[in-house]
Order: C-alpha cells, then structure tokens, then sequence
C-alpha cells in the first residue's frame, strides 16, 4: 500500500470515527439514534458496524479533515469532499445521512455508503462514495472482515444485496453474510468469495428486481463451479423485512434453512409471469429449463427434473425426453 493510499485510510478512519461519535453521543445524532432503533438497531449492532451520522452541514467534514492536516487533493481523492463549483473551497459529499462505512478485508475503512433518514423520490436512498484508489466498488463485497472465519468454519457465504440484510441476518446468527451493495455480482467478487468457500446461498429481495439479479449470480456462481442455492423472500420483502416481520428465528429457519437447488430456483424464476393457459408460455418453459438441463446436469438430475416437468405440464416424460435429446 502506497504512502497516499494509507492517507485515504486514515482520512476514512476519522471520518469514521467521528461519524460515529455524532450519532451516539450529540443531540444532533438524536433523530438518526432514533430512527434507526426503530428499524431494530441495538446498540452493539451499531457499535460492531460503527455506524454513523453525518451533519447537514455544508462542509463539517472537510473542515475537521483541514484541520487535521489533510491536503485539498486528499479531501478529493477520498471522495469526502467535492469540490465548490463558483468559488474555493469543498464542501461535504455526505450531509445529513446515516453513515455505513465499507470496510476492507483486514476491518479498515475504505468508502461510506450514506442513507436518508427519509426515503422520498427527489434524492436518491443512498449515497455511495466514488471510486478512489483504495475503493473499487465492482471488488467489495460488504461484511468480508467480520464473516470471513464464519465463512470457513461453515463452508459456506450467504450472499444478500445490501447491507441492511447482513445486519438483519446478524441477529440471527447468521454471520457467513457478504453483500454486492446493489451492483451485479462481478467476476472479481466471485475470485474473493473463492477464496472462502466453494458453496453459495444467494438471498436476495423478493421484488422483480431482486429476482433477476438473484438469478444473474446464480448463474455466474454456477458457471465458476460454486454449489449455488437460492433461499427465496415470500412477496417483495427483503430479508430486513421479513426479519422485522416474522423475527430472526423463523428467517434462518425459514428461509435460510430450506434453500433451493440452481435448477429448482431457475425453475420457479421461468415459471414467474408465465400462464400455462398460453401455449407459447407452456413452451417457452419447457424450452428454458431443458437449455439449463442440457448446460449441467448430472442424470439424477436430467431425471428429477424431467418428472417435475411432466407434471407440471402435463406433458409426457417421453416427450419432454425427447426434445431435451436434440438439445444436448
Ligand atoms: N443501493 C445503492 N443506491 C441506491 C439504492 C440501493 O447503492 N439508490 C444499494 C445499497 O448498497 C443497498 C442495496 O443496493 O444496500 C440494496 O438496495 P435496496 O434493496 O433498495 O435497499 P435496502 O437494503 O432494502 O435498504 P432499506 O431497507 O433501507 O430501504
Ligand atoms: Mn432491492
Ligand atoms: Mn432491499
Ligand atoms: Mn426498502
Ligand atoms: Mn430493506
């Protein structure tokens, strides 16, 4: 790690801090103290996260980072602050957001992803730091410095698409949790999740979006030879919603715990928006999972899925066999 690298860290690290500071312990952090207990935040959760809020104000940051001694071009580099527009001077990237910071595989601070207290269509929900030398988005994955030996002691990373999911899993014991933070999954984060495990749970929201992504991954991970299972959300809840609903124990025995196959998961995404009333969506199904079949499967397999298939049609296995041979 570069001299200039290690300023970004520590740059990260007492914002961090103080971040983290304001929240817990100022009048100011009161209301974001507030929400987030009502969202299910106990005080350790917040602690081992070191969350925190930031300041409306307009340069708070880069001020407290000035005085530190912190240079104009670090303040930009990190992402901290940006620069003003008509006049000298920076002002802070994040105002007024809880602050989440994303940590390196050895627990630094390398990037913040910031969150409104309240969710409404003029900005966006979250606010991430940009690209900088020590933060490529398309190569974290959130939570890898507290799951790691849980991930190898379990054999196994449980995949979410946020960080408000791995927090939510936490309380249930579920600490082999990883996050993409929203981007598709990318070859070099499925390098890293190698290097900790070769089987995979991807438990994504259950809203369209989260269903498309959920099988974009399961491919990718399949295709890299990773034993991929699919845990599904019943409607559009994400798994913080069904943890505040129905409580930690019934997520991990629910859902965490009755998973299902690749094949089974591509199985019910196909079946998704189709009727079977309609020839074309009856075909366009049976086509979709003997292409996936004749990509993988084992013969046990071929055969299960085949039954499956025939039943649920009411097509004959005969038939189904037989185009699944021209396939092959
Ligand atoms: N995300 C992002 N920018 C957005 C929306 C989402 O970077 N405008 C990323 C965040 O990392 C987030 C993940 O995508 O954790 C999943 O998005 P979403 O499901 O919308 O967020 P939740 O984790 O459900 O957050 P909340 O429960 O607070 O709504
Ligand atoms: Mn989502
Ligand atoms: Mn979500
Ligand atoms: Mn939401
Ligand atoms: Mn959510």
């Amino acid at each position: 790690q570069s001299k200039s690298d290690h300023q970004l860290v520590l740059m990260h690290e007492f914002a961090a801090d103080m971040y983290h500071h304001i929240l817990l312990n100022t009048e100011e952090g009161q209301a974001a103290l507030d929400y987030l207990e009502n969202r299910g935040f106990t005080r350790e959760i917040i602690e081992k996260n070191k969350i925190g809020w930031s300041l409306p104000e307009w340069n708070y940051m880069a001020s407290a980072l000035k005085r530190k001694g912190f240079s104009e071009e670090e303040l930009e580099a990190s992402g901290l602050g940006i620069p003003r527009e008509q006049s000298s001077g920076y002002f802070d990237r994040f105002r007024g957001r809880i602050m989440f910071p994303i940590m390196n595989e050895t627990g630094k601070v390398i990037a913040f992803s910031g969150r409104v207290l309240e969710h409404t269509k003029q900005e966006a929900k979250y606010m991430n730091s940009p690209e900088s030398p020590i933060f490529q988005k398309s190569q974290v994955l959130y939570n890898v410095h507290h799951a790691r030996s849980a991930i190898r002691k379990n054999r196994k990373i449980i995949l979410f698409e946020g960080f408000m999911d791995v927090i939510a899993a936490g309380k249930a014991g579920v600490d082999n949790a990883l996050a993409t933070m929203g981007t598709s999954l990318t070859a070099q984060h499925i390098r890293q999740m190698k290097r900790f495990a070769q089987e995979v749970v991807i438990c994504f929201d259950g809203d369209d979006a989260g269903w498309e992504a959920a099988k974009r991954a399961a491919i990718s991970l399949n295709e890299e030879n990773f034993k991929v299972e699919v845990a599904v959300l019943p409607g559009k809840m994400d798994p913080d919603d069904f943890v505040r609903e129905n409580g930690a124990e019934a997520f991990k025995e629910q859902i965490i715990g009755k998973p299902h196959a690749f094949i089974a998961f591509a199985m019910m995404h196909a079946r998704r928006h189709k009727n079977f009333q309609y020839e074309n969506d009856l075909l366009q199904y049976i086509q979709e999972v003997l292409q996936l079949l004749a990509g993988r499967s084992s013969p046990l397999e071929r055969d299960l899925y085949i039954k499956q298939l025939s039943v649920e049609t009411g097509l004959s296995q005969e038939a189904i066999l037989q185009h699944y041979r021209k396939l092959e």
